[in-house]
Parts: structure tokens; sequence; C-alpha cells
């Protein structure tokens, strides 16, 4: 029997204290596009994201608009759902925290904890920063200011229950030796061993000092802290404690795309509290950088959110996706400018990949009344071609969607250089005219299935253009990606541009 491969995919979930902005667009971006590369494969995928709706940061937003919490949630969730769907995103399950499954799945995951032993009550008191929604020590305060934010911190007191995360140091750190890829890239998985090895203290994991979060079962003067809640997410869209063979088919294929900002939480207290609870911890974790704006992360503290739909209705959509994910390296960070999208897309997407298709489909419409040649099985772009497919096999593979592009534009180069050696639209009809024409055609097929994931509009265009039937999602990589499947005598489209020059 073919068992299909599994592949549980999951952004974060945003915080609705603010409409999304271009960071949250890379994050959703680069996941879509790797979703899109796994169901390339055949795989079966579960693509999850949502939002994160409690906590004080949200109730705060909340008041600031004079609107209860519910009423904020509401009306800002939706907004997210709008521009992901603005900016194609091919999600399976969308979450809101304030959904019963949700508020069941947390009770019952942190019953367990608690009937497992690692949840106790007592005093905590220390710094808070309401931004992280999240309790410093002492000693990690930057001059007094949250390390990440820059921001005061709040001293809180409150009597909380505590999650007895030291007792999972050893754990913790016998986990991360055996499973050497479980955080990736290699530097975060040091920074989370940092966390680990520095020696971990108990975490307050409950708020009395307000009521908007899930309420702890075994307490109804309490509801548990933001965190522990969103965590719960991934668990409650494969329908842990509620559907016991769903949920075992996905969790071990779970793949966590944070950024780095949230390393803390996904490396050392979500597998501890996985191991607590009595599950395994997440098999991987891939963290990325941030897209800053001029040198600074987006933030609406910092008044310098980029709007991704604005720069959709001024780029096109499938420009925006393909500069998100060219030009920066998934794990390192990125920096936005307008004038490096620009750039972008005049040379890229204008000039070589828009190009390549006008040539091609000119020459054929001029000299070949507009029917296909084929390629040719021993063609001088077969071998580049095959191994430029294998690179961008392998970086998706290796959630590097950069590498991907950068091999799929490789071949694109390669063409063009091809047919610029050649000049067929000098050429009489005739052997030589018809073969690169017939391998230009099979490159851009190749090309097609390859850049789907990033561009699936344009890819689906380009793929009508040449004659293809259905969309390159119809494929099946990798034997889709061998050199010579494009077949002759199909009706060729010489359409408009793809992507007019810009100033
Ligand atoms: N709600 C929490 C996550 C809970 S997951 C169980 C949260 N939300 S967030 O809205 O603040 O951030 C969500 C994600 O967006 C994080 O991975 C964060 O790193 C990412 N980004 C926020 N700004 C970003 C950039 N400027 N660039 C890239 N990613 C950015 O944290």
């Amino acid at each position: 029997m073919h068992v299909v491969s599994r592949f549980f995919i999951t952004t974060p979930i945003y915080y609705v204290n603010d409409v999304p902005h271009l960071g949250h667009a890379y994050t959703m971006v680069s996941v879509d596009a790797l979703a899109r590369w796994h169901r390339l494969g055949g795989e079966d995928v579960f693509f999850l994201t949502g939002t994160d709706e409690h906590g004080l940061k949200i109730a705060q937003a909340a008041a600031e608009n004079g609107m209860s919490p519910k009423e904020w949630t509401d009306r800002l969730s939706p907004r997210f759902q709008n521009a992901w769907r603005r900016l194609n995103i091919s999600y399976d399950d969308f979450i809101r925290t304030t959904e019963p499954r949700h508020y069941e799945t947390v009770q019952s995951f942190l019953t367990a904890v608690y009937e497992n032993g690692y949840i106790y009550k007592d005093v905590y008191r220390g710094p808070y920063c309401v931004s992280c929604e999240a309790y410093y020590q002492e000693s990690e305060l930057v001059d007094g200011l949250c390390p990440i934010h820059g921001r005061p911190v709040t001293i809180m007191e409150e009597e909380n229950y505590f999650f007895k995360l030291s007792a999972f140091t050893e754990r913790l750190l016998e986990w991360y030796d055996k499973s050497p890829n479980a955080v990736r890239p290699s530097s975060k998985r040091n920074e989370a061993l940092g966390f680990i090895r520095q020696g971990l203290q108990d975490i307050s994991i409950t708020r009395t000092s307000i009521d908007w979060g899930v309420p702890v079962p075994w307490d109804g003067e309490h509801v548990f802290y933001v965190w522990y809640d969103a965590l719960v997410n991934y668990l409650t869209a494969i329908d842990y404690g509620r559907d016991e063979e769903r949920f075992r088919s996905w969790w071990p294929n779970v793949h966590h795309v944070i950024g780095k900002d949230i390393i803390r939480f996904h490396c050392v207290w979500w597998p501890a509290m996985c191991m607590a609870a009595g599950i395994d911890p997440p098999a991987n974790v891939f963290v990325h950088g941030w897209l800053l704006v001029g040198g600074a992360k987006m933030a609406k503290s910092a008044g310098n959110k980029v709007d991704p739909l604005e720069l959709v209705d001024d780029f096109g959509l499938d420009a925006v996706r393909y500069y998100l994910l060219r030009d920066t390296n998934f794990g390192s960070d990125g920096d936005f400018t307008y004038e490096a999208l620009t750039a972008r897309y005049n040379s890229d997407l204008a000039n070589n990949l828009g190009n390549l298709l006008q040539r091609v489909t000119t020459v054929i419409a001029n000299k070949l009344g507009g029917v296909a040649p084929s390629p040719v099985k021993d063609s001088p772009l077969a071998p580049i071609a095959a191994q430029m497919m294998g690179q961008a096999q392998e970086s998706w593979n290796d959630f590097a969607p950069q590498g991907a592009l950068e091999a799929v534009w490789s071949l694109i180069h390669e063409t063009n250089a091809l047919l610029e050696a050649v000049a067929p639209w000098k050429l009489e009809p005739g052997p030589v005219l018809e073969n690169v024409l017939g391998d230009a055609l099979e490159s851009l097929r190749l090309v097609c299935i390859a850049a789907y994931p990033v561009i699936p509009d344009t890819a689906s265009k380009v793929w009508s253009r040449i004659g293809l039937d259905g969309s390159p999602n119809d494929q099946i990589a990798p034997a889709s990606l061998g050199w010579g499947l494009y077949r002759s005598d199909k009706k060729i489209e010489k359409g408009d541009p793809l992507f007019p020059r810009r100033k």
C-alpha cells in the first residue's frame, strides 16, 4: 500500500492588537510557499494559521478603542483573514483562540499537566512587559527596560499557578541531544540551548488580574496566561483530546515556523509543556529572521509599518510574494526597501522571466504559426536544468525558498543565453529554430512547477500560455521535473507582457 506522507505546517498565531503588516506577510508567504511545495510533492499537507486573541495587550487595545475585547477581536481577526486571502495564502485551517474548540483543548491539555503534578500555586512578583506578554528576570532587563521592546516594564505581583519548568532542564537537553534537527537553523538551536543551559526557573501560567483569557478549570478565579493558551492552538486544530487518531496522524509531522523573537516560547517552554502533558515535543521548529524596515523591526509603536496590501495594489501580488522570498535568506534578517522591490521586479520578473516568455511566444507565433515544437532529448539545457531542479528541490526541502528561486532563475538565465546565442528570430523555420524553441518551452514548463509555490498565479498563467492543460499545481514533483516531458503541437498564446517594466 502506498502511504502518503503527512506534512503539518504552522505559523505563529498573530496578536490582533493591530492590523497585519509586511513582517507578518513575510511569515505567511514563506509558510504558504513551503506548504504549496509539499503539496506538489504529493504529500498530505495541513497548513494552520490563526489569531491570538487573549491577554493584556489585546484587552488594552480594545479599551483604547472603546470596545469590549470580544467586539474588538471579532472586528480584527477578519482583517487578518482578508489580508491572507489577498496574498493568496492557501491555509487549511484558521484558528481563533476565542473559539470553543480552543477553550476545550487548552483546558484538557493543561488539566493533564496539572494531574501529572507539574503545576502548583504560589505568589509571583516580577517585571512584566505587556508588549511581550511575558515576565522577565531582573537580570534580563537592559537598562531596566524590556530587552525586546526597549520599553518600561511593569512590576506585577499575583497569586499564580506555576509550571515546573525547572523540572525539565535535563530532559530538554537530552531531547536536543538526540534530535539534532528539531530546531533549525543551528544558530537558533544554539540560542535555545543557551537558555536551557543557563538553568530554567518555574514560570507563572495564570492570572487573576484580568479575566480576558481561558478559565482555569480547577480554579475559577484564574485565567491562563496568554502564551500558555496560544501555544496549545497547534493541538486544538488537530483535535488533541477529541480525536486521538487524527491527533496521532498529524502531531509527529509538525513543522512550526516562527520568528526569532519567540524562540524561548517555542523551543523551551513548549517542548517542556508537551513532555509534562505526556506527548512528544514538536518534531520540527524552523526559526526565521525579521524583515526590517530601515534596519528596524516593524511595530505599531515604531510607526514604521508597511501595509502589504498597498504593495500588492502597486506592484501586483506575485511581485510582492517573489520579492519577499527572493531577497532574504530564510533564517537571517532582511531589510525591506521600495528600491530593492522595484529592482527585483524589473530585473527578475520583467527582464528575465517576462522576456523569456515574450520572446518564445512571439517567435513561435511569427515563424511557426503559433504551434509548439518539442524539446530535444540531449539539449545543452538538459544537464543544466537537471542540476537546477535538483538544487531547487533540495532548497525547498531545506526550508530555503531563496535557494530554490536562485536555482530557478539560473535556468531562466541560461535559457535566455541560449536563445541569444542561437537567435531564432533571425532564422528561417527549420530544425535549429524548432529545437531551441522546444528547449525554451521545456525550460518554461520546469520553471512553472518549481516557482509555482512562490508565484502561483504567474506560473499558472505561463503554463496555459505555453499550451499546457490544468495548472502546475496538478503536477507531482520530482517526477514532473525531469527533462523532455513537454509535448509538441500545443497551441502557444502570445499575450501581453507578464510584468510591464516599472520606472
Ligand atoms: N501571538 C504571538 C505568537 C503565538 S504563537 C503560539 C506573537 N504574535 S505576533 O503577532 O507578535 O508575531 C507573530 C509572528 O510574526 C512572530 O513569529 C514574529 O516573529 C513575526 N513577525 C512580527 N514582525 C515581524 C517582522 N518585522 N519580520 C518578520 N516576522 C515578524 O508573537
